[in-house]
């Protein structure tokens, strides 16, 4: 069978994500590709040396332009903080590579277009893992939307709430603006963003009433928590989208939603019915059907873990649920898939796709500090 060779760099959080999802997707998935695990890069040495062989890549390094140079790795996976998505992505497919980068795309609009530029130029494919999208209660959504069950759209509400992120947590990268680009907006609003538009197929065409909140302003270093360093990103960002097709939106996303651990969540209200989706629940779809007799209308709660539910096919006996690691490996898959010649289970982001996210994001940071209504043609 033709073989994939993967080249990933980073290895902490998301590395461990993506190396998993790349060994198990073959064991569960019929691919058209093999994937094989090449090589990784990190910063750290030490690391590496227990992480490479414990996940199956045939060999590591620190340097990750070995992995661009390497003419067995056809796909780089970028897994590092997002200030070096650019660099590496841009190298990557200049070398001819296919490149699966994690999201957001950039930490600022500047990279995020030079990094659909390069794939634009490129005859390599890119996906971004916007990895949400492949669970499966969400593309069940995805495909009740597009088959028009809740007709005309009037509301999305999504609000994507941590609480991790109070006084005593250290000031990693994610605190960084050099690093991160944003807080919470790029962290946790680019997921909701990336799922209002994938739900509802429809373009966010106008971003108003944006407010941008830091709680935190010192936050202790992570190897030293006696000293205290500036956080210069957001912690929270809440603002409102008009979609093209009419419908109204609201976000919401932030790492200082005390009590509450992972909460993905989004609703919509169609003129035919709704759809609510909690990813604490990440196994059930609640469903409202306004065509039901007036009398026999409720929410009705789908698990979706049954064979016709996408990519569950490939996984348990119905009534087995998934959990969050499983949204990586459908993702591998389907990105196997597509090298491979075939469909995805739903449509993959790309560079440009991504680029769209980040614009949107753009425009609640304008709208919130300059107070203003921001039309999404304003940022080409
Ligand atoms: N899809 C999701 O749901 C999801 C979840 C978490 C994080 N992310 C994204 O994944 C990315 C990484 O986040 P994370 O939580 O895994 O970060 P992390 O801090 O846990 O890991 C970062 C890794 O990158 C490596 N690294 C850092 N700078 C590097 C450089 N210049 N060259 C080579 N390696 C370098 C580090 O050694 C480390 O292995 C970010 O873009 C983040 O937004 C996505």
């Amino acid at each position: 069978m033709e073989q994939l060779g993967i080249g990933m760099i980073g290895s902490k959080f998301m590395g461990r994500a993506h190396a998993n999802a790349w060994s198990s997707a073959p064991h569960f998935f019929d691919l058209p590709i093999q994937p094989t695990m090449g090589v990784v890069a990190a910063r750290d040495a030490e690391d590496l040396a227990t992480f490479a062989p414990r996940w199956g890549w045939q060999r590591w390094t620190t340097e990750w332009h070995d992995l661009v140079d390497d003419t067995a790795v056809d796909l780089v996976d970028v897994t590092t903080p997002n200030d070096v998505h650019a660099e590496q992505a841009i190298a990557a497919l200049e070398a001819g590579k296919h490149v699966a980068c994690e999201k957001p795309l950039a930490g600022t609009l500047a990279d995020a277009r030079r990094m659909a530029a390069a794939a634009a130029a490129s005859p390599a494919r890119t996906f971004v893992w916007y990895s949400y999208r492949r669970v499966p209660a969400l593309g069940l959504a995805h495909r009740m939307i597009a088959e028009g069950r809740l007709g005309r759209l009037y509301h999305v509400r999504a609000a994507y709430l941590q609480g991790w992120g109070g006084p005593q947590t250290p000031r990693i990268w994610r605190f960084d603006a050099a690093r991160a680009g944003s807080g919470a907006l790029g962290d946790l609003g680019a997921h909701i963003v990336d799922m209002a538009r994938f739900l509802t197929g429809e373009e966010i065409v106008e971003v108003s009433g944006a407010i941008e909140q830091r709680f935190i302003d010192q936050r202790p270093l992570p190897d030293d928590p006696t000293r205290f360093a500036p956080s210069t990103v957001d912690d929270a960002i809440v603002f409102y989208g008009h979609l093209e097709g009419g419908a109204i939106a609201s976000f919401e996303a932030t790492r200082l939603a005390t009590g509450v651990k992972n909460s993905n969540r989004i609703e919509i209200h169609g003129e035919l019915g709704a759809l609510s989706f909690d990813f604490q629940h990440m196994n059930q779809l609640e469903v409202f059907d306004a065509i039901d007799p007036g009398a026999e209308q409720g929410w009705t709660t789908i698990q979706t873990t049954h064979e016709e539910h996408p990519w569950m096919a490939a996984w348990w006996p119905d009534g087995h649920g998934l959990g969050y690691e499983h949204t990586f490996v459908n993702q591998a898959a389907d990105i196997v898939r597509a090298l491979g010649g075939e469909e995805p289970e739903v449509p993959l982001p790309d560079f440009a796709d991504a680029l769209v996210t980040q614009r949107i994001l753009e425009a609640a940071l304008i709208s919130a500090r300059q107070r203003r209504p921001v039309a999404l043609e304003e940022i080409d």
